[in-house]
């Protein structure tokens, strides 16, 4: 197995049979390293893309997890050509984020932040870093430098 391309299981799936059917949509969650730029980091469109009985169908959003960098990243999908990316650490003290679908939650002291990194409840008051996406064919590039 590729060691960007791997869907990684939660230790709560891991815990087994009774809780599984209430975590239906955690298998979902898609790890990537993506692959490091001079200016950046770029990931693939078909990183958002997995079978559902040999149907094709797309993730909402990916996580880049890179050992080049001390927070991963939070890439949404809202369409095949509008993306958006933001820094998984908390503006209020630093703790990283959880992704639970369309938005972020810090198990800290309980902020959430939508998925353009928007403060949706405090105690943070200051939104997500959030990086400039652009995309070309199968590739998104996400820019680092701002
Ligand atoms: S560190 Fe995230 S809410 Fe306090």
């Amino acid at each position: 197995m590729l060691r960007r391309e791997f869907t990684k299981t939660c230790f709560v799936c891991l815990a087994g049979g009774p809780v599984l059917p209430l975590l239906a949509g955690c298998q979902s969650t898609f790890y990537t390293t993506g692959q490091m730029e001079s200016n950046g980091i770029s990931i693939l469109k078909s990183d958002f893309t997995y079978l559902k009985k040999d149907q094709p169908v797309q993730r909402n959003y990916v996580i880049v997890r890179n050992d080049a960098m001390q927070f991963p990243i939070y890439v949404y999908r809202f369409s095949d050509e509008d993306f958006s990316a933001m820094l998984m650490k908390c503006t209020h003290q630093g703790n990283e984020l959880q992704a639970s679908g369309d938005h972020l939650h810090c198990s800290a002291h309980g902020s959430e932040f939508n998925n353009r990194g928007i403060v949706a409840q405090g105690p943070a008051e200051e939104n997500l870093r959030t990086f400039k996406v652009s995309t070309e064919g199968n590739r998104i590039f996400i820019d680092l430098r701002a």
